[in-house]
């Protein structure tokens, strides 16, 4: 569905890597309802995935930036506000990578300097985004800042290793500096935790296939696809939501609260027969 919501409002969508990325299907969405755009992401990522594709599809100039490094951060947000020909509304942090979950290494056998990289990627680079543009003062008041987390910071799901920690800090994060933003420019910082979403990303962790199938029985609505994340982010961009912030807002059809199903059940009472 397209409206006019994101009418006037510019910002920064980081973590494009192909037509999968929960931020491609964003930016597009974005792009559809008004919005003005500017596309980032690592500069192997630009040289590996397919951001020129999307930026002609969606009229917009790609900056590439490393999100653990301050001096990429700082080019990207002067950059940024010179294209886009003023401040910015909004900003999508869409980054995750976890060095240990790609080579497989479980919990209790982390390489501890893969885990550091885990939380810089992951995590710490949602600090550096806003300090950054904290600092540079390149927030319109009522701006809107938001990252992507999973429930795997709160409950366990063991293969997803030190992510599950790398998601945590992420949401304490956006707790910690939301009160600042908020208090100094009236800027809203949230977290939105997202289904398990068949991505580059998503499909890196093992046994992603029975975390989605399990998901997917597990939500009365079953699971919210990466089109359905590009909507709740469009509205958290836009003045409807303005009075919101701090929080970690579930977008996975109803699984956070849900105990077990009937389908579960009977998967397992099968089983029993069997
Ligand atoms: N796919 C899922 O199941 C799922 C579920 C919940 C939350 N999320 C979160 O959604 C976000 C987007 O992931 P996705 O599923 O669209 O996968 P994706 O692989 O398409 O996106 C991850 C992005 O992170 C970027 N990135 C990695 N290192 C970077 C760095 N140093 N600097 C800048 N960018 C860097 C990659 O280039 C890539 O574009 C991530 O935070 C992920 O953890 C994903």
């Amino acid at each position: 569905m397209s409206t006019n919501i994101l009418q006037g409002k510019k910002g920064i969508v980081f973590g494009a890597l192909d037509e999968k990325s929960i931020a491609w299907k964003t930016a597009l969405k974005i792009h559809e309802n008004g919005g003005q755009i500017l596309l980032t992401n690592a500069p192997i990522a630009l040289r590996m995935g397919k951001i020129n594709e999307l930026a002609e599809m969606v009229n917009a100039e790609v900056i590439s930036a490393d999100a653990t490094s301050n001096e990429d951060l700082e080019a990207l947000f002067t950059g940024a506000c010179e294209k886009l020909g003023g401040k910015l509304d909004f900003i999508l942090h869409s980054i995750g990578m976890s060095p240990n979950v790609r080579k497989g290494r479980a919990y209790n056998n982390l390489n501890y300097d893969w885990y550091h990289k885990t939380l810089d990627i992951s995590a710490m680079s949602f600090h550096r985004v806003m300090q950054t543009a904290d600092k540079l003062d390149v927030m319109n008041e009522w701006g809107s800042i938001l990252a992507l987390t999973y429930i795997a910071a709160q409950r366990v799901f063991p293969d997803y290793s030190d992510m599950a920690n790398a998601k945590a800090l992420l949401e304490s994060i956006a707790r910690s500096y939301g009160y600042r933003f908020g208090k100094s420019k009236k800027v809203r910082v949230n977290t939105i935790s997202q289904s398990p979403t068949n991505t580059t990303a998503g499909t890196g962790v093992p046994g992603f296939s029975a975390f989605i199938d399990y998901a997917e029985k597990m939500s009365p609505l079953g699971n919210a696809n990466a089109e359905d994340c590009a909507n709740y982010i469009v509205l958290m961009f836009s003045d409807l939501s303005r009075m919101v912030t701090m929080q970690n807002l579930m977008h996975d059809g109803g699984f956070s609260s849900t105990g077990i199903t009937e389908d579960v059940v009977k998967i397992i009472l099968d089983k029993e027969e069997n």
